[in-house]
């Protein structure tokens, strides 16, 4: 048996205390705080422990000079990810993407058919939501959806390692919609695929975009058994 060093129900607690936060207060977080972060995160398993994800982490201005640059890039168009969006969303897809897409249109009072209204949310990511810190988080394109899967492990890691820290986090990856001009700005090289951002900092608890929580499938909706 494996030696047990944590207990499931507090995990299990932490896991569901952490959510998408969406609004932000401006206080950074410690410096020694993100790395400690950092150093939990990074012990998620990859693939041959190849550990291909590189982070590139804003603080104060950079971070006000990436949201004044994404914002321009969004009202200027042209959306040019490393990574393919999905095709789409089907089936049970659809119906859990619509469903969390509502809830926060609804916590912040943006009505069914308020274009403007759902433009202006849509446009907060590029704000970063009013996040101190940005991480934007990329692999080598040599390692493909590998790279961008032990990744993925590592976006997990981080967002409970910042729940454990009180610090306050959401992946994004409209932030990847503008891949071109992130290589540009923070010299991350083109062999790279920049996969999402992660924004980060303390959190606005009383903002209304903070004021829902998403739910998750039944067991029976992803399990299939066999003997
Ligand atoms: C890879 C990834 C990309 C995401 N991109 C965005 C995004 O661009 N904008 C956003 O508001 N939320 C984004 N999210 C957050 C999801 O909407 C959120 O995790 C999901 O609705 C579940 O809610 P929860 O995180 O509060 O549990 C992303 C999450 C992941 C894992």
């Amino acid at each position: 048996m494996t030696t047990k060093s944590a207990d499931l129900t507090e995990l299990d607690a932490l896991m569901k205390d952490r959510h998408s936060c969406r609004a932000f207060r401006p206080d950074p977080v410690d410096r020694d705080v993100i790395e400690q972060i950092l150093r939990c995160a990074q012990k998620v398993p990859s693939w041959c422990n190849a550990q291909p994800w590189k982070v590139t982490i804003t603080s104060g201005a950079e971070t006000d000079r990436l949201r004044n640059a994404l914002t321009e890039a969004a009202m200027a168009g042209g959306h040019a990810p490393d990574l393919s969006f999905p095709d789409g969303y089907s089936d049970e897809y659809q119906a859990r993407r619509r469903e969390c897409g509502w809830a926060l249109y609804e916590a912040v009072g943006v009505t069914k058919g308020d274009r403007a209204g759902s433009a202006r949310q849509m446009m907060e990511n590029f704000n970063l939501f009013g996040a101190p810190h940005c991480a934007i988080l990329s692999s080598p394109a040599e390692l493909g959806p590998y790279g961008a899967m032990d990744s993925g492990g590592f976006v997990a890691a981080f967002t409970l390692a910042a729940q454990a820290a009180g610090v306050a986090s959401v992946a994004q990856a409209a932030v990847a919609s503008f891949a071109p001009m992130l290589h540009e700005m923070l010299e991350i090289p083109q062999d790279r695929l920049i996969l999402c951002a992660i924004s980060f900092g303390y959190a606005d608890p009383d903002h209304p975009a903070n004021r829902f929580r998403t739910t998750r499938a039944p067991l029976p909706e992803f399990t299939d058994w066999r003997g």
